[in-house]
């Protein structure tokens, strides 16, 4: 089965774009691929943190992934800064990323923008995440549009490093989900996001009334109806709804919006009922994983046994091909 690396930052609270962008496809992707799945703490501390509550957020996630399908028999789930090599093998992977690649990331000018501390880590973060990926030989990479990007320096990288000192990374290939975009409710211009305040994120373990307030209170048509167009809040519903509800209620809702008959209150309706059907199991399945913390760590230390057996391998051979030690 081909390999697959997936990371995500234990950073805040996952939400609605987290949950379809990212983790439904990792649940589809366990069938038919060799999957390792990582909760990335060392790309978590480039940016303003609590090391006070580091762990405790990266045990949460991983509750929150094993509760929405996340199969730690069948996937690989570990804690990146508990296996060592990941570390190591940035290093080495310094040495054949071209600084002006580097320069060229668009999340890094993004997110130095507005600070006043731009760390070194900051930017150096896409090397961390190739050493992830190619770290278990990875060939493929499920993620949101925005890290693109990074999987195409991973491929740069991955080149280079062949041609330096013999064939033995693949080029890994992203997989982007299909709903690479949810927007936010309250202000559907922009991305549903964890850094953005409350209201322009709906959690995917928040209570059901605080759910409903939120889509309740969608914004639909802002300014006047534009003609036969959707407005970016009304498609946003409709997108919520494709990823939830039977296919003839989506048509019935198509419909009655070609003819100009939809209630956007049904349409919000809709979007609640069907999407709590699908996320009130996986916050049942949370409460029961929180009342056992101790069988999640277990897991999450099954997990780094099992990554550390591969990595520890892949590094060895690493180590070999470019001179530089400890032989194990
Ligand atoms: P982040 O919350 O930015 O750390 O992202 C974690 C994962 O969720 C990445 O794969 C993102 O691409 C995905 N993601 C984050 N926000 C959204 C969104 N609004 N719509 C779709 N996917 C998202
Ligand atoms: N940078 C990714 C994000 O912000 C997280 C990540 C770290 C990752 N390492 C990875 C994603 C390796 C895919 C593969 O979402």
């Amino acid at each position: 089965m081909p390999k697959l690396f997936s990371g995500i930052q234990p950073t805040g609270d996952l939400h609605l774009g987290n949950y379809f962008g990212a983790i439904t496809n990792w649940v589809d992707l366990q069938e038919e691929h060799d999957t390792v799945y990582s909760i990335v703490d060392l790309h978590a501390i480039t940016s303003e943190y609590d090391p006070e509550t580091l762990r405790e957020s990266a045990v949460d996630l991983a509750t929150d992934l094993i509760a929405s399908g996340i199969d730690p028999e069948e996937s690989i789930l570990f804690i990146q800064s508990e296996v060592r090599e990941h570390v190591e093998l940035q290093w080495i992977f310094n040495t054949v990323t071209s600084y002006g690649d580097l320069t060229r990331m668009t999340q890094f000018k993004d997110k130095s923008e507005d600070r006043d501390f731009v760390s070194a880590g900051l930017f150096d973060y896409p090397v961390l995440q190739a050493a992830d990926i190619l770290l278990y030989k990875a060939s493929r990479v499920p993620v949101g549009e925005d890290q693109i990007q990074h999987v195409e320096l991973t491929r740069r990288i991955a080149r280079k490093f062949n041609s330096r000192f013999g064939e033995f990374f693949p080029e890994p290939e992203p997989i982007v989900g299909k709903a690479a975009r949810i927007m936010s409710t309250a202000d559907p211009e922009r991305k549903m996001s964890k850094s953005a305040h409350d209201k322009h994120a709906i959690g995917l373990m928040e209570d059901e009334d605080s759910i409903w307030e939120k889509i309740k209170s969608a914004v639909t048509d802002p300014g006047k109806a534009q003609g036969d167009e959707m407005s970016p809040g009304v498609a946003n519903l409709f997108t919520l709804l494709e990823l939830t509800a039977p296919e003839s209620t989506i048509e019935d809702f198509r419909e009655d919006h070609r003819e100009g008959n939809l209630m956007y209150i049904d349409l919000k309706e809709a979007v609640y009922e069907n999407l709590m059907s699908e996320i009130r199991p996986v916050q049942k399945k949370k409460k029961e994983l929180m009342k056992n913390r101790s069988h999640v760590e277990d897991l999450l230390e099954e997990g780094k046994r099992k990554a550390k057996e591969i990595a520890s391998g892949n590094m060895e051979e690493v180590r070999r091909m470019v001179g530089v030690g400890p032989k194990s």
